[in-house]
């Protein structure tokens, strides 16, 4: 029987930073209230990143658990992708940044960015190294500041960021080819960049020199989430060869909650199938996928051999799904 190589994830580990800040915190700030934040998102607090910590401590502190979780060590990463909107600078890439903290051998080290979307999109390009058999022990990283981008005068964007950052480990398996394999199934990836002006950042170094704040069209942006995403699924699980009626557990991209649910519902799945974490984590981004993943396994409910969907949408506007047999 012929057999292919698959992507198995073989630790996931997350890391917040230890300052959280309340939505009445919050409301010292800006005009706004936990009762709003609390109905219109569903968010309680997020984390804040201490000024000296940049988004690679971030990504390492996530990384060390992830290795530890598959049993691994940095000196046999050869391959590092860091998902991240919030780089510690325009060049180098994080990820050379993280392989240097963490004392990873050479190998190859870069970032995406695909903002919200990066962790998905991260996993798909690493899927591309580690199932040719180009890496043998990959790390693949979303790490954010997010609460560094905030314009700390507009109510409508900076009660929803947060800061973190997920990892995972992922290494070549031998498969069968079919679903019952372990690994990364199936994909859809997406952008449509006419779509920008809904959800941008409005700086960078070849335009204005400046690192700018997050400007955002909440209301159509909410719009597209819940139609494209549901459309990216079915594609990945088409691509998987899955019915969504065997995922065991659905991890969302965490924006907000009321996005999940739509979703959520739009697809059938139950809300006991959804891992949520947005009530304390607020949006963090490309590192919400892998936060939340390893707080499902480190509470109990995300097993090994389960099949899992994951999914997000962000800037660009980018969006996309994958599903995975952990
Ligand atoms: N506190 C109190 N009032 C507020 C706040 C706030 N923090 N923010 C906005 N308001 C006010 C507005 O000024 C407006 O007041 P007005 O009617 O007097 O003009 C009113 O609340 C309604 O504003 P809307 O923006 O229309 O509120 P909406 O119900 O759409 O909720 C929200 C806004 C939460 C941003 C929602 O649109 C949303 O979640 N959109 C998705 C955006 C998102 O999650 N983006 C993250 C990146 S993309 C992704 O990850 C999916």
């Amino acid at each position: 029987m012929s057999s292919v190589l698959r992507s198995a994830v073989t630790g996931v580990g997350g890391y917040l930073p230890a300052d959280i800040v309340t939505n009445d915190e919050l409301s010292k700030v800006v005009d706004t209230n936990d009762a709003w934040i609390v109905e219109r998102t569903g968010i309680h607090a997020r984390h804040r990143a201490a000024p000296d910590e940049a988004a690679s401590d971030l990504a390492v502190a996530a990384a060390r658990k992830a290795l530890a979780a598959a049993g691994r060590t940095p000196a046999e990463i050869d391959l590092i992708i860091v998902a991240t909107t919030t780089p510690d600078l325009t060049f180098p890439a994080t990820a050379a940044i993280v392989q240097r903290k963490l004392g990873a051998p050479i190998g190859i080290a870069f970032d995406v960015q695909a903002v919200c979307s990066g962790f998905v999109y991260a996993l798909s390009v690493a899927d591309g190294f580690v199932a040719r058999g180009m890496s043998r022990c990959a790390l693949v990283i979303g790490a954010e500041t997010m609460t560094r981008l905030m314009d700390w005068t507009d109510r409508g964007t900076c009660v929803l960021f947060g800061d973190g950052a997920g990892a995972v480990v992922l290494e070549p398996v031998e498969g069968k080819g079919d679903a019952t394999d372990r690994g990364l199934l199936g994909f859809a990836l997406r952008c449509d960049g006419t779509k920008q002006d809904l959800l941008y950042v409005d700086g960078g170094p070849s335009t204005t020199g400046t690192v700018g704040h997050l400007r955002m069209h909440g209301r159509e942006v909410f719009r597209h989430a819940v139609v494209n995403i549901s459309e990216a699924v079915r594609a990945a699980a088409i691509d998987a060869g899955v019915e969504l009626s065997a995922i065991d557990w659905f991890i969302p991209h965490q924006a907000n909650q009321r996005i999940l649910a739509g979703v959520a519902h739009r697809l059938g799945i139950e809300h006991e199938r959804v891992i949520s974490t947005v009530a304390n984590h607020a949006n963090t981004s490309a590192a919400s996928i892998p936060l939340a993943w390893a707080q499902a396994i480190d509470d109990g409910r995300i097993k090994p051999g389960q099949l899992l969907l994951v999914e997000a949408m962000g800037g660009g506007l980018t969006w996309g799904a994958c599903v995975i047999r952990f």
